[in-house]
């Protein structure tokens, strides 16, 4: 029964949240159909590209914007669900300087690389956009160079999922999260994974557990530092989760989407991940955990100093190459509207960059769990800011790999980060 009125509620919430959906696609952007030719202030079709919607949002949302703007229709792209070939795939497409791709979902490490590449139409003078009452960190994670190059569609923080029905109170520390692993044995089950398969998501797993230890991958100047004490520590506690079989051998393969789906499954007693996992674990019909579980903070190295998140997230941002990019910034406002990212909340659970959201009543009732995540955002940690990313995550990638697959000694893994740290950021 309490399932029946939850799961109604959030019928109701997202039936309410279509219509603001489709009042704010009507007030924004222009009605204009003309088809200017200046670069700047052409308008008609466009298209929207981003990686694999797995929260169902993408649809009602181009449809909400198409229905009000018929001579601008919006055609969305769905890449892969891994964030390495959602990468490569707009890689390829600027550089063969395609107008393909109008609109492009920019995860937070790519705005650098992009933006020094002239890949991205800079949001200033007639294209500028309004950053009032974003997340700070959201805006900054948009700019390079002092120049805003996207709009802040939605952050990510790191939170721990947790089986409340076997662990009325989450660990606070990862020593007392080793302890509860006790509880995953009796019942059979796998204790605690995070993203641990050699791509972006190992990036953002195996740099927070260096920085919950006080280490950095880079100091504020941009050189490596990683080679310390305090990372030395993190990474030695997470090669000892799998040395302790804490973590399953299995993990070594998992992305956001397989550990969702050992827990979801209840295999799982702990899962590192997004919050697009809270509504899917909730509402999913094979969900097997609906009822059961809860969030709390990343443990950390010592009481009462939770886990330190990477910063993820995605900004939606013009490409050099658009034909359409009028209808591109509206399209972008549209996005990023108060009214669609309650709806990406209410429906998909994904984490906005409007921070009045995080205190609105009515979410913080459906989703108490919005000051955790809003605590593990504000704290985050940016990943390495530099055109250089794809061979500064290489380098975290497979020294860290390395490392969680027992081929290489901790400290070792760390001496060789450091060196190919050193050479991806000097661009040699
Ligand atoms: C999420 C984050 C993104 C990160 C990716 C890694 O999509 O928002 O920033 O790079 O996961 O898999």
């Amino acid at each position: 029964m309490a399932l029946y009125s939850k799961r109604r509620t959030l019928t109701l919430l997202a039936g309410a949240a279509t219509l603001s959906l489709m009042a704010a696609a009507c007030s924004s952007g222009s009605n204009s159909s003309s088809s200017d030719t200046s670069a700047d202030n052409s308008r008609g079709p466009i298209t929207y590209v981003q990686g694999k919607d797995n929260s169902d949002i993408l649809a009602p949302t181009v449809a909400a914007w198409n229905k009000a703007h018929p001579n601008e229709k919006v055609t969305a792209k769905e890449q892969s669900d891994q964030a390495d070939q959602q990468h490569d795939d707009l890689v390829q497409n600027f550089q063969a300087k395609s107008d393909a791709y109008d609109v492009v979902s920019v995860d937070v490490v790519w705005t650098a690389e992009f933006a020094a590449k002239g890949w991205l139409t800079p949001l200033k003078g007639d294209m500028a956009l309004d950053t009032t009452g974003y997340l700070p960190a959201t805006v900054k994670a948009a700019t390079y160079n002092n120049t805003l190059f996207a709009a802040p569609v939605s952050s990510d923080g790191g939170i721990l999922y947790y089986r409340k029905d076997l662990v009325p109170t989450p660990p606070t520390t990862i020593d007392d999260m080793w302890k509860d692993c006790a509880i995953a044995k009796k019942n059979n089950m796998d204790c605690y994974a995070g993203q641990f398969a050699k791509y972006e998501g190992l990036t953002v797993n195996a740099t927070e557990w260096m920085n919950t230890f006080g280490g950095k991958v880079v100091d504020d100047s941009g050189k490596p530092v990683v080679d310390s004490p305090e990372s030395l520590k993190g990474l030695t506690a997470l090669v000892d989760g799998f040395k302790q079989g804490y973590i399953p051998k299995q993990a070594l393969t998992y992305q956001e989407e397989q550990g969702r789906q050992s827990f979801e499954a209840g295999k799982l007693l702990f899962l590192r991940n997004w919050p697009y996992v809270y509504n899917l674990a909730l509402t999913d019909a094979s969900s097997k955990v609906k009822t059961k579980f809860a969030v709390a903070p990343l443990p950390g190295a010592t009481a009462g100093n939770p886990g330190t998140s990477s910063l993820g997230g995605h900004s939606a941002a013009i490409s050099a190459y658009s034909k359409h990019k009028a209808t591109a910034l509206d399209f972008l406002k549209f996005l990023t509207s108060e009214e669609q990212q309650k709806f990406n909340m209410e429906k998909g659970s994904l984490a906005p960059t409007r921070e009045s959201l995080y205190s609105d009543a009515s979410l913080v009732k459906t989703y108490p769990y919005l000051p955790t995540l809003l605590k593990s955002i504000q704290s985050a940690v940016p990943r390495p800011v530099t055109p250089f990313y794809p061979a500064v995550t290489t380098a975290i990638q497979d020294n860290s790999y390395a490392a969680i697959s027992l081929a290489t000694a901790p400290d070792q893994a760390l001496k060789n980060m450091q060196a190919a740290l050193t050479a991806a950021i000097s661009g040699s």
